[in-house]
């Protein structure tokens, strides 16, 4: 189905219902960027609820899929209608789907747990809502993956890509964006890392912490999905999405202790010691830093494969510097950023 069709007319009702007109869509943009009809998978996830405002402000009818449960996309999207529904469960995806133009997948899991969970919602979930997608016409996926997506990296970067082939091959549009970590309000990251300076007397280093990360601010990735789902040009393309900073992670813990008032001495903890202690505290009930396998995580999708950031190339973005943005973010939010799933996001039941 082609953009800017009769179904996109913003005066039709339908399973969609009625989004609040945009108050402030950019002139430029909106002369000529149709209203889209757009499904948000994981809608009750840190960065759909960055998103699903900016697109229902951008005047696109927005319906947001969780599973039923709550989560900060519920409360922070007005305008936007809601629909309950599972990756894992296909019958329950045609009422999602239904009358799309774009879906943008951001449903998945970030930690391996008993029961293959990694395959069954990132891959197969995949694949069932490509399904279900083709069958309802809808014209473009845009799919969010990881930096460091590669068959020979580890289960979970081995479900990104295998995904990323699935929606490769599905024969619809697409656009695929492997952001690096992402911050922001209610973010798994850097509220981990408050959250252990905020209870400990010394910030605990699950090995020496010497990796690069190039973290991504959640306002400039919504930037990036948003143009994803608008912008004719960048289909078929799949793009790394990284911030402008390589930092390790301990200078990162280092920056959100000064930006927030919490500097804390480092305290590296051998591979030996580390594993039982964090196990300890975890059942204790303590907030810990990162898991091993969170760890693990980062450590592989930590930065840019080259020098060319799309962030900037592609999107037109000029990425916001680590400690700016999070000067914002923690001056905006008194109470700091909230949440503490560790980075990535959700394990996945
Ligand atoms: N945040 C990052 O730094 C980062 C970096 C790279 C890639 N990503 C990926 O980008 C996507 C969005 O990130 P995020 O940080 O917003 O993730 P998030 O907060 O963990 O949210 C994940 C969402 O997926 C939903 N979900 C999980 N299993 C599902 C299923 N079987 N059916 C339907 N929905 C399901 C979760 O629903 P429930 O609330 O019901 O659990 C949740 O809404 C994720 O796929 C994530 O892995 C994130």
């Amino acid at each position: 189905m082609a953009s800017g069709s009769a179904r996109a007319d913003p005066g039709d009702s339908g399973p969609f219902g009625g989004v609040a007109e945009c108050e402030q869509l950019d002139p430029i943009d909106a002369a000529v960027t149709p209203s889209r009809r757009v499904l948000v998978t994981g809608a009750s996830g840190f960065i759909a609820g960055h998103l699903l405002p900016r697109l229902a402000s951008r005047g696109h009818r927005v319906r947001a899929m969780w599973r039923g449960r709550d989560g900060p996309g519920r409360s922070s999207a007005p305008g936007v209608d809601w629909v309950e529904a599972d990756v894992t469960r296909p019958d329950s995806l045609d009422r999602a789907v239904l009358e799309c133009d774009v879906v943008v997948h951001l449903a998945g899991c970030s930690a391996a747990e008993p029961g293959g969970s990694l395959e069954r919602i990132n891959v197969v979930g995949t694949r069932n809502l490509l399904v279900a997608a083709l069958d309802a016409r809808v014209q473009r996926i845009v799919y969010i993956s990881a930096l460091g997506a590669s068959p020979a990296a580890g289960p979970y970067f081995r479900s990104r890509f295998q995904a990323e082939d699935a929606v490769m091959s599905s024969g619809l549009e697409h656009v695929i964006l492997r952001p690096a970590v992402v911050y922001g309000p209610s973010d798994h990251f850097v509220t981990a890392i408050l959250a252990v300076l905020r209870k400990f007397p010394v910030f605990p280093m699950l090995g020496d912490g010497t990796f690069k990360l190039q973290p991504v601010a959640v306002e400039d990735m919504v930037d990036a999905l948003t143009q994803s789902v608008e912008r004719p040009d960048v289909e078929g393309g799949l793009y790394e999405v990284a911030g402008p900073d390589r930092m390790s992670f301990v200078s990162i813990v280092r920056t959100v202790g000064e930006v927030s008032g919490l500097r804390r001495p480092i305290l590296p903890l051998p591979d030996a010691v580390a594993s039982p202690v964090t196990r300890l505290a975890r059942s204790a009930g303590f907030a810990t830093p990162f898991t091993r396998e969170q760890l693990d995580v980062l450590r592989r999708g930590s930065v840019l494969s080259g020098e060319d950031n799309p962030l900037q190339s592609v999107f037109r973005v000029k990425p916001l510097p680590f400690r700016d943005a999070l000067e914002d973010y923690l001056s905006s939010e008194p109470t700091g950023l909230a949440g503490d799933t560790g980075p990535g996001g959700a394990t996945c039941p």
